[in-house]
């Protein structure tokens, strides 16, 4: 039994045998076993990775050493962890993509049912549940851990600016949705010791390492939790009478923004107060223009525009903002500007996790997206080169009549 586990871009994981080759993860039942429980014990003593949701897709007779017929049964497998932890039985792990052609050392026979596989839904645990359709399409946990870094480093200072006034007092409660690695939630939980704090995020690997980050910093007043925002209606009391809510690069992933912003009004106390900062993908811009950087935007945007996403959701969070459904309580733009050549790199970060969807969608080919991708590393990181952060809409809203403590 092989299993075929993807991460959050679609590559797929291969091991390297003592022959050399990559093969997919997995082994034999032992007596009394289900195939299923077989290939979870396999992945997680040959990679350290738990794996769920195994759904059989099918098998073949292969050669795999001369004169040896084996027939292989293929499953595939749904992984929200990615911190691998190889056994003596392989010598080293590898994520394929496998939009690129098959790598020598993996056999034929792992490769076409990987690449049947690669390309359709990627794995990540963060599945949107209406298909390829709404995917979340970056990575997350310990491979998302740089861009959500630089990402603080860009972002945070005008974040926190602009949330500071809203931070709860004494004893109050706060929530952040979609809080990726946690950090503006532990900031709030640091700034304000005696608050309650409270993460969550669709994704089990964020939570993760946003609680593993709470732990190392021992900041004890903040506690993250696996909830999906399509679902606020269904979400427990637990998360009812928040003093404080914030939204940050989140909404834009999501359809369906006015249910969740409502949905998200609803859960603050009578002067809570809602945070939302999302951006636009087209106020990215460089000087001097550099046509890697606006080929690779605007090869995004079109991703989002076939998935029903409009990454330009400036207009759109303004207009629900607007419409009379609650009371605006400060608006403003932000725009940083990205200049040190370490924060450039999450332009290209960002590039190279949507790349594999963006040539499995036809919007760029191989050629071209590999083109982008080393312009981006080239003529974009020259010193010579500054560009505009994304601009962003932040807003404080609260419930109509309500806001004043
Ligand atoms: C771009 S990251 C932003 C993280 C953080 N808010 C920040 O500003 O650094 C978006 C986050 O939203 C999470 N997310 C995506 N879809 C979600 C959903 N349906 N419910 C909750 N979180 C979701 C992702 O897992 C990811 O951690």
């Amino acid at each position: 039994m092989k299993a075929v586990i993807r991460d959050a871009t679609g590559r797929v994981l291969f091991l390297r045998n003592p022959r050399g080759e990559l093969e997919l993860p997995g082994g034999r039942p032992e007596s009394g076993e289900s195939m299923e429980e077989a290939l979870a014990r396999e992945v997680l003593e040959e990679c350290g990775l738990i794996i769920t949701d195994t759904a059989y897709i099918g098998s073949r007779s292969c050669t795999i050493v001369p004169n040896k017929d084996v027939l292989l049964t293929f499953f595939n497998c749904r992984c929200d962890g990615d911190a691998i932890n190889v056994s003596d039985e392989h010598t080293e792990s590898q994520w394929v993509s496998t939009s690129a052609s098959r790598p020598n050392d993996v056999p034929e026979y792992y490769w076409a049912v990987a690449r049947e596989v690669g390309l359709g839904r990627p794995g990540s645990g963060n599945s949107q549940g209406d298909g390829r359709q709404s995917e979340y399409p970056l990575s997350t946990g310990e491979r998302d851990r740089k861009r959500l870094l630089i990402t603080a480093e860009v972002y945070d200072a005008g974040t926190r600016e602009f949330l500071l006034p809203y931070l709860p007092c004494k004893a109050g409660r706060a929530l952040e949705v979609g809080s990726g690695h946690g950090g503006i939630s532990r900031w709030i939980a640091q700034m304000c010791p005696d608050a309650t704090v409270v993460g969550m995020d669709s994704s089990a690997a964020q939570v993760e390492l946003a609680t593993h980050e709470a732990e190392l910093l021992g900041v004890q007043n903040v506690r993250y939790m696996v909830e999906d925002l399509r679902k606020i209606e269904e979400w427990g009391g637990l998360y009812e009478g928040f003093d404080l809510i914030t939204c940050r690069f989140t909404l834009l992933h999501l359809k369906d923004r006015e249910r969740i912003v409502s949905g998200l009004l609803n859960r603050l106390s009578a002067s809570g107060i809602l945070v939302v900062e999302e951006p636009s993908l087209g106020s990215l811009f460089s000087v001097p223009e550099n046509p890697a950087f606006s080929r690779a935007n605007s090869a995004i945007m079109q991703y989002g525009r076939m998935m029903g996403l409009d990454y330009d959701c400036i207009s759109e969070v303004w207009r629900v903002a607007a419409s009379g459904g609650c009371t605006v309580r400060n608006v403003r733009f932000a725009q940083p500007t990205v200049w040190s050549r370490a924060h450039k790199e999450l332009v290209l970060l960002s590039f190279m996790d949507f790349k594999a969807r963006l040539v499995d969608a036809s919007i760029l080919d191989l050629i071209e997206a590999n083109a982008i991708e080393e312009d981006l590393q080239r003529e974009y990181m020259e010193e010579d080169v500054i560009s505009g952060g994304l601009r962003t809409i932040q807003i404080a809203l609260s419930k109509n009549g309500g806001g004043v403590p």
